[in-house]
């Protein structure tokens, strides 16, 4: 008689499992993309359909060495530190998993006197009338054909819930792939720690690139908790010597949204004058989907909630310092950033009709202009445009310019 079991219907069930569960697969599903950037680091992050313990990223410098570094998760989350690099550096990197590798990305680490960056915010879809894809989609593509950002802020609510973050990843990903993602928290985003596993990175945090100083919040109704340390960690934040300054934060001190009228008034009591005092240039914010910008006690408010998501009526009736607006039309903003000014576009993708009708506009589409801090030298050319009535579209309502 043997001395072992019968193996053979152990086997058979083995066989039998195998065919009834999908095979694991470390197929990369989000990413990859870059956080956490400064001029020495930044974090590659992407995610696995099924928990993978053999992911790995390569990167080197233009014509650099390569070096790779695994990732030590063996969940589906990947987030690998990269550190010693050189400042105001293009790096190529790409990932690697079990099942295969991704293309070459590129992102830049900080250090630059001039950069563009982008911010934009509320890209999450309206289920069943439209997906990502039909409005995000727009905006995100857009985006990933501007030349040499340095960054894309996003100003919150990615997604409308967290089933939507598949979604997301698929729509940003080509805009994700040559950049640094600055993430802020919106409402629907999920809790802190959802949003760490996601973005590797705490609901509040700031860094320095090049001459400015970038300072996120988060003004979600949890943050009101503990707001007090918020507020005091802000103070401290904004001693920092860098000539430029801006803040981000999902919630807008100054709006005219019909729902929420002046806009978030316990956000604007907190954090408003400390913003001013400390020389803060522009404010960056979306929760209401809409373009609007105010200017208050030196510091250029901005609502930036033209990302994709279902578009709000703005009220007739605005808070003080109201400078431009405009309802149902998807854009981003764009900004050039040296020592002695940052100068800002609102680029218009397109316009909504109320019954979901979509026109988009020539790409290089700008509706609204500013240089700050207000009292900053004007250029010393200034860019060569077009202006045009786009009667057909507006009703000869708006006066626009195409950038060369
Ligand atoms: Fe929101």
């Amino acid at each position: 008689m043997s001395r072992y079991p019968n193996l053979l219907p152990l086997a058979t069930a083995a066989v039998l499992l195998a065919l009834i569960l999908p095979a694991a697969s470390a197929a990369v599903v989000w990413g990859p993309y870059v956080t956490n950037t400064s001029e020495n680091s930044a974090v590659v992050s992407w995610k696995t359909a099924s928990p993978a313990g053999d992911g790995w990223v390569e990167y080197a410098p233009e014509g650099g060495e390569t070096y790779r570094i695994p990732s030590t998760s063996e969940g589906a989350m990947h987030h690998v530190l990269l550190t010693g690099l050189t400042p105001a550096t293009t790096y190529r990197y790409r990932v690697g998993t079990g099942d295969g590798v991704t293309g070459d990305c590129r992102f830049r680490t900080f250090g630059d006197e001039r950069f563009t960056c982008i911010i934009y915010g509320d890209t999450r879809a309206q289920k069943p009338l439209f997906t990502q894809a039909e409005r995000h989609g727009l905006v995100a593509e857009r985006i990933a054909a501007e030349e040499d950002i340095l960054f894309v802020m996003h100003t919150g609510d990615f997604v409308c819930e967290e089933e939507e973050w598949d979604e997301f990843f698929t729509v940003a990903g080509p805009m994700l792939r040559n950049t640094t993602l600055v993430p802020v928290a919106g409402n629907h985003d999920g809790s802190a720690e959802e949003f760490a596993d996601v973005f590797g990175l705490p609901p509040y945090y700031s860094f320095d690139a090049g001459s400015l100083h970038v300072t996120v919040l988060d003004s979600n109704d949890r943050a009101w908790a503990d707001m007090g340390s918020q507020t005091s960690w802000l103070k401290g934040d904004l001693a920092s010597s860098l000539p430029r300054k801006i803040v981000a934060f999902h919630h807008p001190p100054f709006s005219s949204d019909r729902q929420h009228p002046g806009g978030d008034l316990g956000i604007r009591a907190e954090w408003s004058e400390v913003l001013s005092e400390n020389g803060v240039d522009a404010v960056f914010g979306a929760h209401t989907h809409a373009y609007e910008r105010y200017r208050v006690n030196g510091t250029e408010y901005f609502v930036v909630g033209c990302g994709g998501a279902p578009f709000y009526a703005l009220s007739e009736e605005k808070p003080t310092g109201h400078q431009a607006g405009r309802e149902q039309t998807l854009g981003y903003i764009r900004a050039v950033v040296s020592p002695d000014a940052i100068d800002l576009e609102m680029m218009a993708v397109a316009e909504v009709a109320k019954d979901g009708r979509v026109t988009t506009y020539p790409p290089g589409t700008v509706i609204d202009t500013v240089r700050l801090p207000a009292d900053a030298a004007p250029q010393e050319s200034a860019p060569a445009a077009w202006w045009v009535v786009p009667a057909a579209l507006l009703g000869g309502a708006a006066l626009f310019r195409i950038r060369r």
